[in-house]
């Protein structure tokens, strides 16, 4: 399959399910990138580009983004940045001329990036092959190309923390919320938006009418009628290895996009860990449907 062409290009085809090896940068890195969906969104996978070349068109109610060009490259990648222009593109959403991104790059979760991974990210970003590609222009209108505004929606929904992890609950748990809320970004599609694009806090993970590429993304509280309550844990983790429901259906589109591309990689544990998570939940009733 053309699949796994491209992941063997971008050499995690070596690791694919295996416990990482923290001890190697590199390798461990390949996992945390995997984790964190980068190469989803930074390959343009249907225009057969290369990996990390960027193109990618992000449709969003504001317009379509494309992403960048995030290889080595010295003129059209990031190879001139050093890691602190990284890690401030990751925890503060500032490009190294001090601009704002637009928050289609998922900073809001990835500032709760731990230190660890973080360098492991920046180290295996760094060993991957340079691909010479211009970055295209977003195609988003007036006002929402301005990178100024930025600042404004910042200060209401962007607060940069690292995650504390939770001393009253197990070990699983707080790997599966640090795996669900800071890589994985999963409430970036399963959450409602405001107008202002915002994630309706009252609302976390209970779906969302306008999600990515402007179809319906379901519940996925633990709500037994309108969420995922009948789900077990197994059933969750084994869907984001797999692809496959408890009812023997097979997900695709964007969904499947995340399973192939990163959540089939990570350990059997760490699948389990954001299940145990995403069944501790609140529940909340609500049926994502587009207006008629
Ligand atoms: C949901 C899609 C999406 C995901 C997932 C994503 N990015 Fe991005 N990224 C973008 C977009 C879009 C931009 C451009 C934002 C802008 O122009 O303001 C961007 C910008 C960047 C930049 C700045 C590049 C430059 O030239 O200024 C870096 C670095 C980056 N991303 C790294 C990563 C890493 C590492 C990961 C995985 C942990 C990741 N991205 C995951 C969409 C994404
Ligand atoms: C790019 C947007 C996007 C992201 C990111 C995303 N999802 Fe999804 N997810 C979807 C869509 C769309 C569906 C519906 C797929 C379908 O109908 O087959 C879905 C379906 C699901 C389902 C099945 C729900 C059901 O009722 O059938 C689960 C569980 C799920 N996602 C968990 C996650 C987890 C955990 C993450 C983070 C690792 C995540 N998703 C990230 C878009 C996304």
């Amino acid at each position: 399959m053309a699949l796994t062409l491209i992941h063997a290009s971008v050499g995690v085809a070596q690791t694919p399910s295996g416990t990482p090896n923290r001890d190697d940068p590199v390798q461990y890195g390949a996992y945390v990138f995997r984790a964190g969906g980068c190469f989803e969104c930074h390959t343009d996978t249907k225009g057969k580009g290369q990996p990390l070349a960027g193109g990618r068109g992000l449709p969003t109610p504001f317009g379509t983004f494309y992403s960048p060009n995030i290889t080595p490259d010295p003129e059209t990648g990031i190879g001139r940045w050093s890691e602190a222009d990284f890690v401030r593109a990751m925890r503060q959403g500032l490009s190294p001329a001090g601009e704002n991104y637009f928050p289609s790059f998922p900073y809001t979760a990835f500032a709760k990036i731990s230190d660890a991974d973080m360098r492991a990210l920046w180290a295996y970003l760094r060993a991957q092959p340079p691909v010479k590609q211009q970055n295209k222009p977003h195609d988003v209108p007036f006002p929402f190309n301005l990178r100024m505004a930025v600042w404004g929606w910042k200060f209401l929904y962007f607060d940069g923390k690292p995650m504390i992890a939770d001393a009253a609950k197990s070990a699983a748990w707080n790997r599966g919320a640090y795996l669900v809320n800071a890589l994985g970004h999963c409430s970036e599609c399963h959450t409602q938006r405001n107008p202002l694009g915002g994630l309706k806090s009252d609302m976390m993970f209970a779906g969302s009418t306008d999600g990515a590429e402007g179809k319906s993304v379901p519940n996925i509280t633990p709500h037994p009628a309108t969420g995922i309550g009948r789900w077990s844990e197994k059933d969750i983790a084994d869907f984001l290895g797999s692809g496959m429901t408890p009812e023997g259906d097979f997900t695709g589109g964007l969904m499947g996009d995340v399973i192939e591309q990163s959540t089939k990689y990570l350990t059997a544990e760490d699948r389990l860990a954001m299940a145990t998570y995403l069944k501790s939940l609140p529940p909340i009733d609500h049926r994502p449907r587009k207006p008629q």
